[in-house]
């Protein structure tokens, strides 16, 4: 059995980071999501990886190479645009060859890993097996409509009117039945070929597509609040360990991992979180479910449930939260007075500003003034 992981697309809902790097190198507790996909399918006894890569080919194999770290025999396969899933395993089809694959997407999360599945699928083989996950709003993804014994009855991307909760976890084992499917199917709406009308095509075909529901944690990094979420989960598993300096002002609290090489001083950690090698946090505290990635400068700062990319800085800043940090940030206090926000962002970029409401907006006040 082969391995095709999808590392391409456009990440929109992940810009402003994913206008400069790959959203599958998005560390979570300071490791690319992408490495822990690749680690799933290596437990999994798989070894031929074809990587698909889109506009950030160069970065993915810079940080992947041929896949020996992993223990995987890596092969990269260039996709000219993100023309869909299935169109990714449309341009797969010499390397895939004859072979059964999981189709594994490069910004999902899988905690318990793809073993089980894989196996599954290898005892009882079926032309495809999907594996489903119960959401609270359907409408964002795949939906599957199943008879109860696991048989796929049939299949809708993103639906105004969901016929279940089960939506598509972004993990396929397929046979090569699927070669046809994506060959038979056309474009969508938006313009892209859809695994799910491919798998739609199958079961309309009378072969047989089954699924499994995940019974543990599975999400999709490709917004900023399921990043947090996945690394706040990954963090709560970390082993602690100090390798790093902690002077004796310092208090580190709880699941808390100091890298090697990074020093903290007269500062306050509370885990889970971790602080990458060679990041510097000095009277400031770093609160739960924070990574802090290498080479980063926390001074006089306070910040928690937040991802920083390396190389970036907080400097005198208060409480920041519930945020997604690039690389090479930098974040200062302004000086003096009047207290003044001083912005420099990238196309796309979000920023929430904590300030006193402004007069106009509170009750009793006017356009022209107060209480006039
Ligand atoms: P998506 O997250 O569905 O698509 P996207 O990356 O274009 O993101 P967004 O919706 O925010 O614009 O993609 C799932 C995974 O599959 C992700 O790792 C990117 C990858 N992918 C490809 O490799 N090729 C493709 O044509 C598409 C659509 C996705």
């Amino acid at each position: 059995m082969k391995a095709l992981v999808l590392a391409g697309g456009s990440g929109t809902r992940l810009r402003p980071i994913t206008h400069t790097s790959s959203k599958q190198l998005v560390p979570v507790a300071n490791k690319p999501v992408l490495f822990h996909g690749l680690e799933a399918i290596a437990s999994a006894g798989i070894t031929e990886v074809g990587v698909v890569v889109g506009g950030t080919a160069a970065e993915i194999e810079a940080a992947v190479g041929d896949g020996s770290a992993f223990g995987l025999d890596i092969t990269y396969i260039r996709q000219s645009a993100p023309l869909g899933l299935a169109h990714a395993v449309l341009i797969a089809r010499s390397f895939l060859g004859a072979d059964d694959f999981v189709m594994y997407l490069g910004d999902n999360f899988v905690l318990d890993g793809i073993t089980d599945v894989v196996d599954s699928f290898r005892k009882d083989p079926c032309d495809a097996l999907l594996l489903l996950t119960r959401v609270p709003d359907p409408t964002a993804f795949g939906v599957a409509e199943t008879d109860g014994h696991g048989n796929v009855l049939g299949l809708e991307e993103k639906p105004r009117y969901p016929r279940s909760d089960l939506a598509v976890a972004g993990v396929y084992l397929f046979t090569p039945a699927v070669h046809e499917a994506v060959r038979a199917i056309r474009p969508s709406g938006r313009g892209e070929l859809e695994i799910t009308d491919a798998l739609q095509w199958m079961i309309e075909g009378r072969l047989t597509v089954r699924s499994t529901i995940i019974s543990g944690y599975w999400k999709d990094t490709g917004n900023v609040t399921d990043m947090l979420e996945v690394n706040r989960t990954l963090l709560e598993r970390l082993q602690p360990r100090v390798d790093g300096f902690v002077d004796e002002e310092s208090e580190i609290v709880g699941r808390v991992r100091i890298e090697a090489g990074a020093e903290v001083r007269r500062s306050r950690i509370v885990g889970p979180a971790i602080i990458g090698a060679g990041s510097v946090v000095t009277d400031s505290y770093v609160g739960p479910a924070t990574s802090v990635a290498e080479n980063c400068c926390i001074t006089g700062s306070e910040i928690e449930f937040s991802i920083v990319l390396r190389d970036s800085s907080f400097d005198g800043v208060g409480r920041v939260q519930a945020s997604l940090v690039g690389r090479n940030v930098q974040v200062t206090l302004a000086p003096g007075l009047p207290g003044t926000h001083c912005l420099v962002i990238g196309d796309h970029g979000q920023v929430q500003i904590s300030s006193w409401p402004s007069p106009a907006r509170t009750p009793g006040h006017t356009a022209q003034g107060p209480y006039r």
